[in-house]
Order: C-alpha cells, then sequence, then structure tokens
C-alpha cells in the first residue's frame, strides 16, 4: 500500500552513521539557513564542510541562495551542524523527503533546532527588516495531506499523533527576545504565526488577504514540515523569520513580489540575524 520509504529510521541512520565516520564534532545544536541566511554557517569555527551531492541518500538544493553543504563546527564554543541550504515542496520532492536531515539531526545527536527563513509580511504592522520569532504555525499543505508525517510512523522516532500546541519551545523565544535585547535588536524583533505553502508561484492579493484573516503574521514556503519532523522525534525548536517583504495585498499596489527582494532583504539584516542566533547558541543550556 505504501511506496518503499526513503525516509524511514534505517535510511537516516544510514545517512548519520556515515556523517559520523566523516566528522569527528557531535553536534548538539542543528541550524538550518533560510534563503539568502547561509552566513551564519560560515561563522562556525574549525568547519568541516560536506557538500549535499556527496551525502548517501540526501537531496540536492537546486534553489539560487542555498549553497547545498552541510556544515560541521563550533559557534562560541558549542558544537553545531548547520544546513546552508535547505529542501522545499516546490523543488519537486516528496515533503517526507524534505526533511530528512532533521531525523539524521536527531541521529547525530542534535537536541535543538533552530531554523530560520525568508518569510513575506501579512502583519501591516510589520516592516521589511523585521525579525519574527515564530511562535505557532499554520500549516496549509499539511492540512489539506501533505504532512511530511504521512505513511507508516517509525516509532523509534516518535509516536503516531504527535501535539504541535507546544512545537515552538517557550523558553527559547523568551531566550531570543532576552538576546535580542541585549544587542539593542528589540526595536525589530516581532513574534508571530508562520503560514506555509506550497509555492513556488507567490501569492495573489486574494490569497494574501485570506491568510490575513487566518490570523498567520507571515507566510512562507519551508521551516513547517522541517518543525514538525523535529517535534515528532523529541527535538527542541527555535524558528526565526527574516520579514524580506510585504506581501501585496491592495489591488492598486504596483509591487510585485520577487526573489531578488527576498536575497536582497536578506543580505542587508542577515549579519545581526546571524548574531542573534550564534548568541542565542551560546546561551543555550542543555
Ligand atoms: N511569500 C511566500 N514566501 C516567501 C515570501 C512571500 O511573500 N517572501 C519570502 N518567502
Amino acid at each position: 500500500m505504501f511506496p518503499e520509504s526513503t525516509t524511514g529510521y534505517e535510511e537516516c541512520k544510514a545517512t548519520a552513521d556515515w556523517l559520523l565516520a566523516q566528522v569527528p564534532v557531535r553536534p548538539l545544536v542543528g541550524i538550518v539557513c533560510g534563503s539568502g541566511l547561509g552566513g551564519l554557517a560560515d561563522m562556525l569555527k574549525d568547519p568541516l564542510v560536506i557538500n549535499y551531492k556527496d551525502i548517501p541518500d540526501f537531496p540536492q538544493s537546486t534553489v539560487h541562495g542555498h549553497a547545498g553543504k552541510l556544515v560541521f563546527g563550533t559557534l562560541k564554543g558549542k558544537a553545531c551542524v548547520c544546513m546552508k541550504g535547505r529542501f522545499h515542496l516546490y523543488e519537486g520532492y516528496p515533503v517526507q523527503k524534505t526533511t530528512l536531515p532533521i531525523r539524521v539531526f536527531k541521529l547525530l545527536g542534535v537536541e535543538t533546532v533552530i531554523l530560520t527563513n525568508a518569510a513575506g509580511g501579512l502583519n501591516q504592522d510589520y516592516e521589511v527588516g523585521d525579525i519574527m520569532v515564530i511562535k505557532d504555525h499554520i500549516n496549509m499543505p499539511g492540512l489539506a495531506g501533505n504532512n511530511p508525517l504521512v505513511g507508516p510512523n517509525y516509532d523509534r522516532f516518535g509516536v503516531r499523533f504527535p501535539c504541535m500546541s507546544d512545537a515552538y519551545d517557550r523558553g527559547l523565544q523568551q531566550l531570543a527576545h532576552e538576546v535580542a535585547g541585549d544587542l539593542g535588536y528589540s526595536v525589530f524583533m516581532r513574534e508571530g504565526v508562520y503560514l506555509v505553502v506550497g509555492g513556488p508561484s507567490f501569492e495573489t492579493i486574494a490569497e494574501c488577504r485570506m491568510l490575513r484573516l487566518l490570523g498567520a503574521d507571515a507566510v512562507g514556503m519551508s521551516t513547517v514540515h522541517e518543525v514538525i519532523v523535529a517535534r515528532h522525534c523529541g527535538m527542541k525548536v527555535l524558528a526565526l523569520s527574516l520579514i524580506t517583504n510585504q506581501v501585496v495585498a491592495d489591488y492598486d499596489s504596483e509591487k510585485k513580489a520577487n526573489h531578488e527582494e527576498v536575497l536582497e532583504t536578506g543580505e542587508l539584516r542577515a549579519k545581526q540575524l546571524e548574531k542573534l542566533v550564534s548568541n542565542i547558541v551560546s546561551r543555550i543550556e542543555h
């Protein structure tokens, strides 16, 4: 009844064991860099870089702004592994494949996952360049049946019906705000609900209006699948959205959403986001 899984426990274990044989680092923190935010991976000390194409059974990055490298190293003395480039539904991967690296993180020993993404601002109080601490999500593809946990459940990872009301760790959200305060970033920090769409086309005006009505503050094409898989296997999650553009929700607007704007804003705010994440990592208690 089910297609042969390529993302089950044994497959993920084989990939993790291969990686553990290549590197001496035993990471407790796993980081996923969003579009244009790969600079975070370059902050790792004593980096050991493995190209996705060399990792057995790993998907490949196909998107401009996503490098396709796994970087092991330390961030302020903490052992980390960092995905420089992630996988999206719109690349044509089955959703289970987009989240395979998260299960590999778990089997590498990761306890806390920090995810970053570029997102469109739906909340009218948000400005381009704001950083939103994600407090909850709306999984549009998931509500329609495209959830990464669809298929056989792997009990060694987690339960069949995992809770998602506590998906985003409250303590880590608090820590993010505290660190942002210490760095003088509070003026551009927000917290809100991230809504994931399948992409790759940006949203229509009518869709943006609908998403606002649903209670979402930001919209993007990633992160939520990874969060669900991370929570399923018991890792703690912190997720941060960089608001790279305001969505177009007005028929009189001349503006058009585009990927270049997303990458440009990423560049402008990237350094501060990197500093925020590295300071958060240094203060995570395991
Ligand atoms: N919509 C969807 N995904 C995005 C956007 C957007 O406006 N900006 C960055 N990622």
